[in-house]
């Protein structure tokens, strides 16, 4: 039995050729999915290839993402599909300040800011412009908070394809624009926020024959399996009690519980990780349904200055619900203020990441102090962008001038200002001490 998509939704389990160009169930509109058939080889025998490939010049077997392929094993000709940037390969790093802020003994976060877009995004585009490929399509497109169009740029234009990126005007980074206007993307600013250009994009790229891939497209989370897969390995298989990661459109917690549940099935790993995610409190519908246990409700006028989790209607819910049940995780909230001195305390601990990246912490010292997560538990935190993607955030918390989307001044608990000082090394010895 080859590869398939098959749908997510219980009740119908739809099955359908890898080659459809198909986003949701063409039967009942269900999240689609990609099924293997088992790998041939053991969980033990795969596990020695993976550690062999890294010392392999070959460019598969250098990317973090396509030395695990047996994995999610859906490009027939790898060696002439596969766009890779050497993508994957990020560090598992210790950060005992962060810890005890968070209220941990320990905390290791999964920094995938050192990706070559700098975001965890390039670990599913590989996959994604692969496909693309695959299926002989041209054009490309994504509605973005920035980080999927940056990588989703960088992707098509060394896989040979044509980008079109749609953003909400005004409410992306510069320095994720800047990446896409680089990378070469044809950049529409649309004047509207992420979920009502999602809609507009969908009914565009059917109607034009453009591929789309947003996280919606199931080749981008079978690419990003590979963050859980890479960092089991880098764990020799031991898994932490808690994963911890921010939560936006959902692609990701969908697609490190399907890695980590599919490892769990074949003999990777012995148990499964709680998942907790962690939304900002102006654009939290997650945490609003999981708290409630109704139906879900979009926000309609979502709020953040974590531009990147700024979704009111995530498209993968339904998935993120059957990974944080599975798991017995949790969702968890956090305020603007609690994401900036988050962030500060990862940038002061050496580390750095963007403003989403840092709902992890904040989102952990909240589960900490209300007894969900032992002080003692191994935690890995995923940081999902890179510190440099959002410097104007940065500059404004340590000069004292970041406002919340309501105009509320924030407080810079660790503000670090720089320091204006005359040409005089006698002042500025006296001021150093
Ligand atoms: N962190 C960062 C830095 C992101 O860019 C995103 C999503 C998330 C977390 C949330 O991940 O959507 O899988 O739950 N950014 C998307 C984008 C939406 O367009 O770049 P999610």
């Amino acid at each position: 039995m080859p590869a398939e998509l098959i749908c997510f939704e219980p009740s119908c389990r739809a099955t359908y050729p890898l080659n459809e160009v198909i986003y949701n169930c063409p039967k009942c509109g269900g999240l689609l999915e990609v099924k293997y058939p088992a790998p041939t080889q053991s969980a033990a025998e795969l596990k020695k290839i993976f550690r062999e490939r890294r010392m392999s010049n070959a460019k598969l077997d250098q990317s973090g993402v396509w030395r695990y392929r047996e994995l999610f094993n859906f490009a027939d000709d790898p060696e002439t599909q596969v766009v890779t940037l050497r993508e994957g390969n990020t560090p598992l790093l210790e950060a005992p300040r962060a810890a005890k802020y968070g209220g941990l003994d320990k905390v290791v976060f999964k920094h995938q800011g050192f990706n070559p877009t700098g975001s965890f995004k390039d670990n599913g585009m590989t996959c994604g412009a692969t496909q693309a490929r695959r299926l002989g399509m041209k054009r490309v497109a994504c509605v973005s908070t920035g980080n999927t169009s940056a990588s989703m740029a960088a992707y098509a234009a060394a896989g040979g394809l044509d980008p079109i990126i749609f953003i909400p005007h005004g409410n992306i980074s510069y320095g994720k624009l800047a990446q896409a206007l680089e990378y070469g993307a044809k950049t529409l600013q649309v004047e509207a926020n992420f979920d009502q250009i999602l809609a507009l994009v969908r009914v565009l790229s059917e109607k034009m024959g453009i591929y789309l891939l947003n996280s919606i497209n199931p080749f981008r989370i079978e690419g990003q399996k590979s963050i859980a897969i890479e960092m089991m390995d880098q764990r020799d298989w031991q898994v932490p009690d808690w994963i911890v990661l921010p939560g936006g459109n959902l692609g990701n917690v969908s697609a490190l519980g399907k890695g980590l549940r599919e490892m769990h099935e074949q003999g990777f790993i012995d148990k499964l990780p709680k998942l907790a995610v962690v939304q900002a409190e102006g654009a939290a519908p997650f945490y609003s349904y999981m708290k409630d246990q109704s139906a879900f409700v979009a926000v309609h006028h979502p709020e953040t200055l974590a531009t990147a989790i700024k979704i009111g209607d995530p498209v993968s819910w339904p998935k993120a619900l059957l990974e944080i049940t599975t798991s017995g995780g949790v969702v968890e909230r956090v305020t603007e203020q609690e994401i900036a001195d988050a962030k500060a305390v990862i940038g002061a601990s050496g580390i750095g990441c963007e403003p989403a990246s840092a709902a992890t912490l904040a989102g952990i010292k909240k589960l900490t102090a209300a007894g969900v997560i032992a002080h003692d538990a191994d935690v890995v935190a995923v940081l999902t962008g890179n510190v440099l993607k959002d410097p104007d955030y940065i500059y404004k918390y340590h000069t004292g001038q970041l406002d919340d989307p309501h105009g509320k001044r924030l407080t810079s608990s660790f503000g670090n200002a720089p320091i204006v000082v005359p040409n005089d090394p006698e002042k500025i010895a006296a001021l150093l001490g």
